[in-house]
């Protein structure tokens, strides 16, 4: 599996706050079968315990040099999830994509947006939208992600939601999205070893539900093509 989006870089957001954290993480992460993973941050005005860029890169540089070390075999990536704000395209644009590619983890649920005018404006300016959880953004309902998708969107559902491990409203989308063919990719967004057990159990629902065709493009066909785009150049 691959797993696109996660708080495991430490201290530097609200996930891991040690090396230690991390590397208990990775390794949980490694014996249930993940094979890459990205280490994405959030990017955010709207949030406190954020990070500089150069802050991340260097510990992204420790941590992996500490997985090296460790003999875990583990692809580690950088990525970034970005709060909808006032200058989002620009920010993306300033480098916080996921691993240097064209596609931005955008997480919508932090204050009410019109979301089809952000992916219009990213995708006007060369970059693919990866919604992050949309299952957990309140003010959109079944019919608006439907649009959003068809709009361009591509959309990632979170491993807990469909493990049933979150709360009621989203896991009921995370289901209905699985159920209705919509979900593109399937991410644990961890912040602690247990919320990475998840994907384990997420894989085996879908695997129950749609069969391994499926599951194998949630978890490892659509990320990995996602990983293998074009990369961004300014
Ligand atoms: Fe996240």
């Amino acid at each position: 599996m691959i797993d696109l989006h996660t708080h495991i870089l430490f201290g530097v957001d609200d996930g891991a706050k040690s090396i230690d954290e991390s590397m208990t993480i990775l390794k949980k992460a490694e014996s249930i079968g993940i094979h890459t993973i990205v280490l994405t941050p959030h990017m955010s005005l709207l949030r406190p315990l954020i990070s500089p860029k150069h802050v991340i890169i260097e510990r992204f540089e420790l941590l992996k040099r500490r997985a090296f070390e460790q003999g875990l075999k583990l692809n580690i990536f950088l990525g970034a999830e970005v709060d909808e704000h006032d200058h989002l395209v620009q920010t993306i644009k300033s480098g916080y994509t996921i691993h240097q590619s064209n596609y931005a983890l955008v997480d919508f649920s932090m204050r009410k947006a019109d979301v089809s005018e952000a992916i219009y404006d990213l995708r006007h300016s060369g970059f693919e939208v990866i919604i992050a959880h949309p299952e957990r953004t309140k003010y959109l309902d079944f019919l608006d992600l439907y649009r959003l998708k068809h709009e361009g969107a591509f959309l990632q559902v979170s491993s807990k939601h469909l493990a049933g491990l979150g709360k009621r409203r989203a896991n009921k989308m995370a289901r209905k999205l699985l159920k209705e063919n919509m979900i593109d990719v399937v991410a644990s967004d961890a912040h602690d070893v247990h919320t990475m057990l998840s994907m384990k159990k997420a894989y085996a629902y879908v695997l129950r539900k749609k069969g391994k065709e499926v599951a194998e493009r949630l978890f490892v066909t659509t990320p990995a093509k996602i990983l293998d785009s074009k990369v961004y150049q300014q």
